[in-house]
């Protein structure tokens, strides 16, 4: 098979830097295959507008129906994103033959385990390594360069958008809304930009990368997931005070005894990191991922996390992979998910009221005295050690900010002490509740 028929779903964004690079690059990747790669067909609902593309002799369609079934197609490219029709595609795609190669993290997150085994039973493979950390090639290497570790610890800054707004929202005191509308202007935002900025795009790409380093079964439903829509300016300040930025971390760590993974937590939330960690010099549009392995010990993987052209080399670098075990072969091709369907294993989700953090609160109280004394007799009643206590403003019978910073606890625990907390007269319902991550690197 020295020609491979690709059949592109989707001319967005990502499509349209996936139809460029297959022209553009064509020769560069025919030299590296020793195969030839041809876009043979392209569907959108919406096949107006100029692309700056040249896409003579290639089959347009409106109907992606028509290459997920047509007899001339040897790959699919799945760039439609979603949860559906996007499924409905991909596993039409399997049924007839077709390898798939796909950016949609929605789609594993969600149905990932009912199309891996679609795809065993008709002999085809999935690539997905554009679905985490956009053109970074993390999944290649947790799945094959890491493969004689045990993980210990996998932290990402895994979207673009979030990571884009906080960067401009520290350095320029940008206006969140300004922001976020500069990300989606970029191509960085998904369509429903809530994904984006409430964590649920991170915890989509949290839930396949803990799969992965522990060998677990996906369990997106599972990541406890907050967003950034609440971090304000002040917030940033006041952090950056202390030393720390804020970045929207998805955190993966394995609990267990003998080497065995007895429950995993994973969690997306905005987390203080310190300045100095390696993981807070990552900005704008870029993400980043650590992973821990007891061999190896710290490694991290940058790049550009969204975009045309990055999320266009990652999924590129799928179809070459499968290109070139192509025909038959693709027992060849290392395990989707890093083990063997056998071995891997449905591992609980470790409840979040379990985890272990740091935290950082911020309490807006009545400038009164007793008021500082009331909430730390309730933190020590929960055992809830402090670092720091900061009260920054004198203003007298306003409300002034209370910045708290607590040592590990369990957040149930924190959780009890803060329902308690926000009960006092003198407190406000609007507390900010940061995690702490200190890293090894
Ligand atoms: N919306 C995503 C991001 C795109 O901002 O990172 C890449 O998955």
């Amino acid at each position: 098979m020295n020609e491979i028929r690709v059949g592109l779903l989707g001319l967005g964004t990502i499509g349209t830097g996936v139809a460029r690079i297959l022209i553009e690059q064509q020769e560069l990747m025919s030299r590296r295959l020793g195969k030839t790669l041809r876009l043979a067909a392209v569907a959108d609902r919406n096949l107006e507008g100029d692309r700056g593309l040249d896409l003579s002799g290639v089959r347009m369609c409106s109907d992606a129906q028509d290459i997920v079934t047509a007899g001339d197609i040897d790959l699919v490219i799945e760039l439609i994103g979603g949860y559906e029709p996007a499924r409905s595609f991909v596993a039409t795609a399997i049924e007839h033959g077709k390898h798939v190669v796909t950016a949609n993290k929605a789609l594993i997150a969600k149905h990932g385990e009912e199309l891996f085994p679609l795809a065993r039973k008709h002999g085809v493979a999935i690539g997905f390594e554009a679905a985490v950390g956009g053109g970074i090639p993390c999944l290649k290497a947790l799945r094959e360069g890491l493969a004689a570790n045990a993980v210990e610890s996998v932290y990402g800054i895994l979207n673009g958008t979030c990571n884009f707004i906080l960067t401009k929202m520290e350095n320029e005191g940008a206006d969140y809304a300004e922001v976020l509308k500069e990300a989606q202007e970029l191509g960085y935002a998904e369509a429903d930009p809530t994904f984006d900025v409430e964590g649920v795009d991170t915890a989509h790409k949290l839930s396949i990368l803990a799969s992965m380093a522990f060998g677990s079964r996906i369990r997106f439903d599972e990541v406890f997931t907050e967003g950034i829509s609440n971090i304000t300016a002040a917030d940033i300040e006041a952090v950056r005070e202390l030393g720390y930025r804020i970045k929207l971390l998805g955190i993966a760590k394995p609990h267990g005894q003998n080497g065995q993974v007895e429950s995993i937590e994973m969690h997306v939330h905005p987390t203080l990191v310190p300045v100095e960690a390696q993981i807070a010099q990552v900005s704008d549009s870029y993400n980043a991922v650590q992973v821990s392995g007891d061999f190896v010990e710290h490694t991290m993987y940058f790049g550009r996390g969204a975009g045309e052209r990055p999320t266009a080399s990652a999924v590129m670098a799928d179809v070459m992979d499968i290109a070139r075990v192509l025909p038959g072969g693709v027992e060849y091709l290392a395990p989707p998910m890093a083990y063997v369907e056998e071995e891997r294993r449905d591992v609980a989700t470790l409840p979040m009221a379990d985890v272990e953090c740091e935290y950082y609160i911020r309490l807006m109280v009545n400038d009164e005295p007793g008021v500082i004394a009331a909430v730390t007799s309730i933190l020590a009643d929960q055992r809830i050690s402090l670092e720091a206590v900061l009260q920054k403003e004198r203003h007298a019978g306003h409300q002034v900010p209370i910045i708290l910073m607590a040592h590990e606890t369990t957040e149930g625990n924190l959780q009890a002490a803060m329902a308690r907390i926000t009960e006092l007269a003198a407190v406000n319902e609007n507390v900010l509740i940061l995690r702490k991550e200190s890293f090894g690197a």
